[in-house]
């Protein structure tokens, strides 16, 4: 009888285990399913019964030739077709052949026809493009890069990877800012060598909202852009590099009269040297490369940009990044060991002078008093 109910209990609880295993296998089936019904079409295999043929083409009204290819390889490499997001989710006017009549005459409006599917999924992104110089400048220059110029269409990969990658992708229009750079200390580490350190074009531009860096706004804020990195102590150390020129910076005539603009009149332009006035921008290099702007021996052309007509010896006023020091520069070093001894022993002299004065004179008015 024992054994029996406990046999009963057993199986009770088997079959209540199973069920609820059963259920939730059920359940997340149809989650599974309930996702991609959302995004899958099953129309990749329909649409490309045609166009996986290398050779189908279609002439534009405009007389341009356009390839119709889409390469199985590259959609199973893609980001999306993996995902179950196919033809469909793009090309949603599409369902069958024949296809219905376009309405564009050149292979550019048909891209900037095309890619606003993008905006159906990923619209954050959509939205702060609309307000980026790229799309600001669209109206005039239809060339001016949408979604699909920097991500592709069918062919998406991770944009980052390697890190390398991001500068590639904005040196196809910017051809000779990308030359530039790469040859800078910032992208001579990065090309062929990835270092993660230094940065990229959409460090210092922003990716999706890139705004136009030629403003007062933009130019007064390059210490802060610079100082990201070159005031962070941990980073500095493994490149040798001192981390408190931006601080020593700020204390400079230059970096004072910057931070008064600043605070004061932020839309005023002002000429005051910012970080990139010495350095370079995209051509930065280190310091004691011969070619290097900052180089003594290309300092004084350097500071003459701003500074016309001021002799050799105008260079050593720049002390902008360093403490001074024995070593640097005697002359200001001695100057302030003399003005920090003398400054402190004349206010105290004065201080118990005055003291003094105090003493005799109320030593003075007690005795009248008591006369
Ligand atoms: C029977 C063959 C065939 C099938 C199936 C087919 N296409 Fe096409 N497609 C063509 C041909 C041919 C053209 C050239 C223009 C035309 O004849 O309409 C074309 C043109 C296109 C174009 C460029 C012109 C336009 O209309 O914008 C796109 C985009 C396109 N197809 C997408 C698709 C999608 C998406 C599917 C699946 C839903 C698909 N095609 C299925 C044959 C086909
Ligand atoms: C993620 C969105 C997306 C998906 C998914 C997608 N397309 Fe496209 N397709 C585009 C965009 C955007 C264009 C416009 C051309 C451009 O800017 O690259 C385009 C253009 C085309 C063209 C015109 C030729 C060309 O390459 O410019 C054809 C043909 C085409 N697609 C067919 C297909 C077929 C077939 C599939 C499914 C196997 C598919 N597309 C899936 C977004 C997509
Ligand atoms: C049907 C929805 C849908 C559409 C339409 C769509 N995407 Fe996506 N996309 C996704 C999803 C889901 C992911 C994966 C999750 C994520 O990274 O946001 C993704 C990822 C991406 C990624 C990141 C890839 C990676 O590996 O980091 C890029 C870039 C991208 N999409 C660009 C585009 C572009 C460009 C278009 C238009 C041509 C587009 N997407 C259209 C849904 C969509
Ligand atoms: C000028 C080139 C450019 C344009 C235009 C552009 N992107 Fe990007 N996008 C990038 C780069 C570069 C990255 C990688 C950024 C990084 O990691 O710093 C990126 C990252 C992404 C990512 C993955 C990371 C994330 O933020 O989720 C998605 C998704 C994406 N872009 C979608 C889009 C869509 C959709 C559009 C159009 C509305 C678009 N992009 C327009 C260059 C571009
Ligand atoms: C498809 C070509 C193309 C790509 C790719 C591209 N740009 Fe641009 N970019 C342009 C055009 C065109 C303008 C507008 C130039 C003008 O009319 O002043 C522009 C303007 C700019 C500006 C504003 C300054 C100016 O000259 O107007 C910056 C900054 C910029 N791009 C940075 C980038 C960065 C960073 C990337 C990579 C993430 C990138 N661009 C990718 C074409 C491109
Ligand atoms: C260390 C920060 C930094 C990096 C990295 C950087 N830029 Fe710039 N960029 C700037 C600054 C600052 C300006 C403003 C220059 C000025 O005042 O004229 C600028 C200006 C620009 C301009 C507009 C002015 C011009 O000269 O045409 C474009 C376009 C541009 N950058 C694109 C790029 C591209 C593409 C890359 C990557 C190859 C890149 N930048 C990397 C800081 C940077
Ligand atoms: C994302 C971080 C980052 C940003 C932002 C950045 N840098 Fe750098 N910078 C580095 C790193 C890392 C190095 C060291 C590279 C090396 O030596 O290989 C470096 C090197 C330098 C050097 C060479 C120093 C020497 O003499 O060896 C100068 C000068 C410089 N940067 C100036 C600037 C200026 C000016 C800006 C702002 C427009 C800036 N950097 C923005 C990371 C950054
Ligand atoms: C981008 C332009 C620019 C560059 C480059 C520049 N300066 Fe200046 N500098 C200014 C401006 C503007 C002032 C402020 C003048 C004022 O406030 O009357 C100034 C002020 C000064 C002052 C103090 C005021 C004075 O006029 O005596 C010194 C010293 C100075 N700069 C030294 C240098 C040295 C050294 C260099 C080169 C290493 C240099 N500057 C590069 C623009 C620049
Ligand atoms: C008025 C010109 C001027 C300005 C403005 C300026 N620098 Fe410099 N920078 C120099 C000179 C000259 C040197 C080389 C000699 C030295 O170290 O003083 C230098 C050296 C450097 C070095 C290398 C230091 C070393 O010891 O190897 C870095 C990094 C640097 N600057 C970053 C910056 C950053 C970041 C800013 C903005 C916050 C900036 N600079 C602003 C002129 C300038």
């Amino acid at each position: 009888m024992v054994r029996r109910q406990r046999f009963f209990i057993i199986s009770l609880c088997l079959a209540a285990v199973c069920s609820i295993a059963g259920l939730t296998l059920a359940f997340t089936e149809r989650a599974h399913a309930d996702v991609l019904s959302q995004t899958t079409q099953g129309t990749e295999a329909y649409c490309l019964s045609c166009h996986s043929n290398p050779d189908l083409k279609m002439t534009l009204p405009s007389g341009e030739e356009l390839s119709l290819y889409i390469s199985a390889e590259d959609l199973q490499h893609s980001a999306h077709s993996p995902l179950g997001i196919e033809c469909e989710a793009c090309h949603t006017d599409i369902k069958t052949y024949p296809h219905p009549v376009i309405n564009y005459q050149t292979s550019r409006e048909l891209s900037r026809s095309y890619y606003l599917a993008c905006k159906k999924c990923h619209s954050t992104i959509y939205e702060k493009a609309q307000d980026s110089m790229h799309a600001q400048v669209a109206a005039e220059n239809p060339n001016a890069p949408i979604c699909t110029d920097c991500h592709g269409s069918h062919y998406i990969q991770p944009p980052d990877e390697p890190r390398a990658q991001i500068s590639t992708t904005c040196s196809k229009c910017h051809t000779e800012i990308y030359d530039q750079y790469k040859n800078s200390v910032h992208g001579s580490e990065l090309i062929g060598k990835n270092n993660p350190d230094v940065p990229v074009c959409t460090d210092c531009h922003g990716v999706h909202n890139i705004q136009d860096p030629r403003t007062t706004q933009f130019r007064i804020q390059t210490p802060e852009l610079c100082a990201n990195c070159h005031a962070n102590a941990e980073l500095m150390s493994k490149y040798g590099l001192p981390s408190d020129v931006y601080d020593i910076y700020k204390l400079s005539w230059h970096g004072v009269d910057v931070s008064v603009y600043k605070a004061r009149w932020p839309t005023i332009w002002h000429d005051s040297a910012v970080c990139t006035d010495c350095h370079g921008i995209h051509d930065i290099l280190k310091a004691d490369d011969p070619a290097s702007s900052v180089n003594p021996a290309n300092l004084l052309a350097t500071c003459q940009k701003c500074h016309p007509g001021v002799s050799a010896n105008w260079t050593s006023a720049w002390t902008g990044h360093n403490k001074i020091s024995q070593e640097r520069t005697p002359l200001l070093y001695y100057i302030d060991v003399f003005y920090s001894s003398f400054i402190p022993v004349v206010l105290w002299a004065a201080g118990i002078y005055v003291l003094l004065q105090i003493l005799r004179a109320t030593v003075n008015r007690v005795k009248r008093s008591i006369k």
